[in-house]
């Protein structure tokens, strides 16, 4: 066939079309970079966008950046939270596909690889997006598919991923907040490491949507001016729910690019030609009200508080803490007092005094409070006294009483309505100078342990000596008169029935002129929990000690139905779960009477003093009695009971160490309708499953939840949450477990324990299969017991939150 003119002007279009728009060159197999030379990257077709070493300051990391002439904005990082590696470095296309990094140390590092198919080549995109494909170019890997904190146009974020910000704009290592594309089509801004509660978001798209069956996604669009959009994937047109962006904006040759940037901001940007055809940058969009960066919750991290001079976010320390970091005062505060001896949960108010602070935001009330129905003079002496108490403020006729550590903080720069004056607790001692004088006063003092022993020896010659008299002068009298005293005392038995002398069934009913003089007048405070106060006391003259829990805060209901909800808890007996032995329901006054625990809480044993700290065994053993419980509660009694707030101020010990669960049944007493969801939320923050800010509905796997995290706790003896840790990795236990685990360095966690390292490890992988995000993940409390037992094999657990990580 002879060459048409026709027949030319098709082939030279097939060619332009192929050289400019179809294809880049791919990237062949055995293909190679290092960090210096002409081979340090692989550049896009319009050589917009580049893929290879990159160098952030000491060393090189691997990525993809975009070039507006010769500035870069690195959009994508791999493995961000590894350490950069030396110029000597080399990143290969192996001849099997796989994208390696080959360094001096250790094994190669492997960036990106496919299981789906044959990988023939690789191609770094216009779009931004690198690729491997097969021979058809079909996309087996992409790195859009794994984002840090950028997205560029055509790029989607799937619901249950997110966003992280950097450390900084030079460090792209993860940062301190993260976009969320959630399940029920709400794009969230949270600080990272927070329970992402709606007390932690500080903007939100505000599309959320009930029912679970249907995905949603962000998108970002590269045609569109409004290019950054929520979309229904559930539906077949890809409906648009939402979308933001400048419907202004006109632009040649526009790449959208929506970021997180590390001071937790998300900002959408156009790069585009001019009329002269220059590269040129345009913020098109950013939440508005974090035009102040002091509406970024954590912006100041605890015990701080954010003020805005001359435009610019300052963090400052709440009265009695100074920064934990100095060089860093993003990082939050510490206390710079040492506390006084708590001695039954009164504190020694001559120690401290209030220091009052005027137009204060109050953040985050999900954090431990409790509230008290007294006059508004007295509220700052009520915390003074109060051992848990760090701060307090006045609200609709209630005083509020926060423990430390404080979040979200914000000071007015005028009154407004959301203002309020909180009283802030501070030492009068420093840190350092009350060190000193309690080594010196040390020595003076006997060691508790043989104080009270000494006393309960004194107790027992009295008690003894008591009977020798008795029994004399018994014999002394008449026959008839022993009699007597037989009679009355089997009266008094019968009036009591058996309570307290034998397992019984029946609730008693008390007056509360009865449990008042029980507990001297409410006397000694042993305990404080979420529903009320715990006092001591004693029944049958002193035969029988008992625990009276006077609710504080409980919705009003009638005594009927309250005394019903009794019945249905007496009913539940297991050897680990503190047993109700009756109640009271005078008017509003509402008391619970339980048996007593002498050895406390669970918290003092696993928290307080490291010398008491149970071993190995015992902790093994502790978790499995609070797991039997539960299981009874969950799997044996007649209705299943969730218990909503189990945690180890909630678990006592008795006086075999045995752990008993207590307060169960309560939040059904005091959160009728347990479906409610967000705000309503009740149970202690750190320990709360997430679901509870979800739209689903609450089911006994809440607890197991709830469990794990407990059960980390007493493996670790460590709270869930610390705060001043220096390393935000191990603020939140959970999370640094699940790290030290996948690293396999979960013995950085025992640091100078000897330890059982099969048990330590059985006990972590079921702690972060009841912590999984899943409510279906997470096993039944049955399987808990076998698991910890020995019985059922543990499998490897996933990460427990994928979206955190
Ligand atoms: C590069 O960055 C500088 C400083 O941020 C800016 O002034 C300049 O306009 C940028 N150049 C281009 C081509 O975007
Ligand atoms: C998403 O699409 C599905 C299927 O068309 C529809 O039933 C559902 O209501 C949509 N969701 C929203 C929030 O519009
Ligand atoms: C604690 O810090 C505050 C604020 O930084 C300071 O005013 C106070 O004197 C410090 N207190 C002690 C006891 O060091």
């Amino acid at each position: 066939m002879a060459t048409t003119p026709l027949n030319i002007y098709f082939l030279l279009l097939v060619y332009f079309l192929c050289e400019t728009v179809v294809f880049a060159e791919p990237i062949p197999l055995r293909s190679s970079l290092s960090p210096l030379g002409p081979n340090s990257s692989w550049s896009s077709n319009s050589g917009r966008f580049k893929f290879g070493f990159y160098n952030p300051s000491d060393g090189f990391k691997v990525g993809i950046w975009l070039l507006d002439g010769t500035n870069k904005t690195i959009v994508w990082t791999a493995n961000r939270d590894d350490p950069p590696v030396f110029s000597n470095a080399k990143l290969v296309l192996t001849e099997r596909g796989q994208l390696s990094l080959r360094t001096d140390q250790g094994q190669p590092k492997v960036i990106a690889h496919s299981n789906k198919g044959n990988v023939s080549s690789a191609s770094m995109l216009d779009s931004g997006n690198f690729v491997l494909q097969n021979e058809s170019l079909h996309i087996l890997w992409q790195s859009f598919d794994y984002p840090t904190d950028t997205m560029l146009g055509g790029q989607k974020l799937h619901s249950g991923s997110q966003l992280v910000s950097s450390s900084s704009d030079t460090n792209q290592s993860s940062g301190r907040f993260q976009l969320s594309m959630q399940a029920d089509g709400n794009l969230v801004l949270y600080p990272r490491y927070s329970g992402r509660t709606a007390y932690d978001a500080y903007w939100a798209s505000d599309t959320t949507y009930h029912g679970t069956s249907f995905k949603y996604y962000l998108f970002l669009n590269n045609t569109d001016p409004q290019p950054l959009c929520i979309v229904n994937a559930s539906s077949s047109n890809s409906e648009i729910l939402w979308w933001r962006g400048d419907s202004s904006f006109k632009g040649n040759k526009t790449i959208y690019r929506a970021t997180i940037h590390s001071d937790g901001v998300l900002r959408l940007y156009a790069h585009f030609d001019n009329a002269d055809g220059k590269h040129q940058v345009m913020k098109l969009w950013s939440p508005p009200d974090l035009d102040n960066l002091c509406n970024v919750n954590s912006f100041c991290g605890f015990n701080s508080y954010c003020t805005v001079n001359d435009n610019q976010p300052y963090c400052n320390c709440l009265p009695g803490t100074d920064f934990t970091d100095p060089s860093d005062h993003n990082l939050g505060c510490k206390r710079n007092f040492s506390e006084a001896e708590c001695k039954g949960g009164k504190d020694n108010a001559t120690s401290y005094f209030m220091y009052p602070m005027e137009h204060m935001r109050v953040g985050d009330l999900d954090l431990p409070y409790t509230e008290e129905d007294i006059l508004e003079g007295e509220c700052p002496f009520s915390c003074l006294q109060d051992c848990f108490c760090g701060a307090a403020f006045y609200e609709n006729n209630r005083c509020k009483k926060q423990e430390l550590p404080l979040r979200y903080i914000g000071r007015e720069t005028q009154v407004s309505s959301s203002s309020y004056t909180i009283y802030f607790k501070v030492g009068n001692q420093s840190l350092r100078s009350n060190n000193a004088s309690f080594s010196i006063s040390e020595p003076d003092q006997p060691p508790p342990i043989k104080t009270t022993s000494k006393k309960a020896i004194k107790v027992i010659i009295l008690i003894v000596l008591s009977f020798v008299i008795l029994l004399c002068s018994a014999v002394a009298i008449s026959s008839r008169f022993i009699y007597k005293i037989g009679v009355l005392s089997y009266k008094r038995l019968l009036e009591t029935g058996d309570l307290g002398l034998s397992e019984g069934t029946t609730l008693r009913v008390f007056s509360y002129n009865e449990l008042k003089k029980a507990t001297h007048g409410f006397k000694q405070e042993v305990g404080k929990g979420s529903f009320g106060s715990v006092y001591r006391g004693t029944l049958h003259k002193g035969r029988k000690l008992i625990a009276v829990k006077r609710l504080h805060r409980f919705i009003e209901e009638g005594e009927r139905e309250f005394q019903a909800e009794m019945r249905a808890i007496g009913k539940t007996h297991h050897k680990n779960l503190v047993r109700l032995l009756g109640y009271c329901a005078e008017g509003s006054k509402r008391l619970l009477v339980y048996e007593y625990m002498s050895n406390g809480s669970l918290e003092k044993l696993i928290f307080g003093d490291s010398t008491v700290r149970p071993d190995w065994d015992e902790r093994r053993r502790i978790a499995l009695d609070i797991a039997r419980g539960l299981l009874y509660l969950h799997e044996q009694c007649k209705a299943p009971i969730i218990h909503c707030d189990i945690k180890p101020q909630n678990i006592l010990m008795d006086e075999f160490f045995r752990a008993k669960i207590s307060d169960f049944g309560l939040a059904k007493l005091l959160m009728p309708d347990q479906t409610r969801t967000f705000t309503q939320v009740r149970g202690t923050r750190g320990y709360l499953a997430p679901e509870w800010n979800k739209n689903t509905p609450i089911t006994v796997k809440a607890d197991v939840y709830s469990y794990g995290i407990m059960l980390l706790e007493i493996v670790f003896c460590r709270k869930s949450l610390v705060v001043n840790m220096l390393n935000p990795e191990q603020i939140v236990l959970s999370n640094w477990v699940y790290k030290c685990f996948a690293r396999r360095e979960l013995n950085k966690l025992v640091a100078g324990e000897e330890v059982d390292n099969s048990l330590l490890e059985n006990m972590v992988k079921v702690g972060l299969w009841c912590i999984q995000d899943e409510p279906f993940l997470r096993p039944s409390m049955k399987s808990v017991v076998l698991m910890l037992e020995g019985v059922t094999e543990v499998a490897v657990p996933p990460c427990p939150s994928p979206d955190s990580t």
